[in-house]
């Protein structure tokens, strides 16, 4: 190996050495430069006689090539990793899911109300709204409840830190049952003139609370309150009508209902009405579903109706309830967590 060979493989071996671009020109520089190893043989060739000036200088320009050629192949070699290692860092994996829009969807117990009004909206009976905050006369005194019962109690219902025109606290209301006596007012006024006047029948679904808590109860939960009320309106018809419900909303006829003597203010007879399923996975226990009786004439009379005249019932569901059976959820907490990974399973 002569001295230039060796020089290549100087050149070759710095080259190498290079791990960038700029190490790379420096590299160069160090042989092909104005100073470089490559021009440094070029100028010592003026020393050598006239004969082996040719001679020499073919040498030295082959490798002056040799040298460029393994520049130019290590500066693409440089190109190509710096390529590859910005396509690794930019690597598209298009096999992953992509950003979708998020679909909302309608809470369990929506969906369930929703059901329910559907069904009661087939058999004719309309949908009533009313307000959260109540007055005491609305929520208690219109339903017949005493001026002592419990449910008017500080331990049962909320109160809100407002009177209304009577000098009585507000509540927030702790059940649907208000509505029956708005809708039954805002009825009596509209057909003042009518004899007889139209029935009513109606569902009122809506928000409810009361101070309770635990796995089973919420401080605020969901009733459906249903009244007919015409002129002969009886509880056959009650248990017909249920019953019709029952077995729509459960997509089932194998079941049995069951009325058992209750106590409401607002209803006299009362009763628990409890269903039980011949198969399914809730068969063979009786469920307390509702809450339900033949409007108290009192009452009547507070919807500004003739009690002799309007008889007919009235149930109270709760749409939670009805929720949790339908779908077999145990923890009514579960429906106000806000938890979409549960909530996603309903859509
Ligand atoms: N309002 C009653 C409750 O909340 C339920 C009910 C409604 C009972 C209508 C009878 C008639 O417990």
């Amino acid at each position: 190996m002569n001295d230039l060979d060796l020089l290549v493989q100087a050149a070759e071996a710095d080259f190498a050495a290079a791990t960038g671009a700029a190490a790379l020109e420096d590299a160069k520089a160090r042989y092909l430069g104005k100073a470089g190893r490559v021009t440094e043989q070029l100028k010592a060739m003026a020393a050598l006689p006239h004969e082996q000036k040719k001679t020499r200088g073919a040498e030295i320009n082959q490798a002056k090539a040799r040298i460029e050629s393994a520049l130019q192949a290590r500066r693409e070699a440089l190109a190509a990793a710096e390529l590859e290692a910005q396509l690794r860092a930019e690597a598209l994996d298009v096999t992953l899911p992509g950003r979708r829009r998020g679909n909302g969807g309608l809470h369990p117990v929506s969906r369930t109300i929703e059901r329910i009004e559907a069904i009661f909206g087939s058999m004719g009976f309309d949908v009533a709204d009313g307000p959260e905050i109540e007055t005491d006369w609305m929520s208690f005194t219109a339903l017949n409840n005493p001026e002592n019962h419990p449910a008017r109690s500080m331990q049962d219902t909320f109160y809100v830190e407002l009177k209304d025109a009577e000098g009585r606290w507000l509540n927030l209301r702790p059940h649907t049952s208000p509505m029956q006596v708005r809708y039954a007012r805002a009825h009596a006024a509209k057909y003042a003139n009518l004899d007889p006047m139209p029935e009513i029948r109606v569902i009122a679904p809506g928000r409810v609370y009361r101070v309770d808590s635990d796995a089973t109860h919420s401080p605020m939960f969901h009733q459906i309150e249903g009244l007919w009320l015409g002129e002969n309106v009886s509880f056959k018809d009650l248990k017909v009508v249920f019953a019709d419900f029952i077995g729509r909303f459960f997509e089932t006829d194998d079941f049995d209902v069951r009325f058992r003597p209750s106590y409401f203010p607002f209803t006299e007879p009362s009763a628990e009405i409890d269903i039980r399923f011949g198969s399914g996975p809730l068969a063979g226990k009786w469920l307390e579903v509702a809450g339900s009786g033949q409007v108290h004439p009192n009452v009547v009379r507070n919807f500004g109706l003739d009690p002799e005249k309007n008889i007919g019932f009235a149930f109270g569901i709760g749409a939670d309830r009805f929720a949790m059976l339908r779908y077999g959820i145990d923890d009514l907490r579960l429906m106000f967590d806000g938890d979409l990974r549960f909530l996603s399973q309903f859509n």
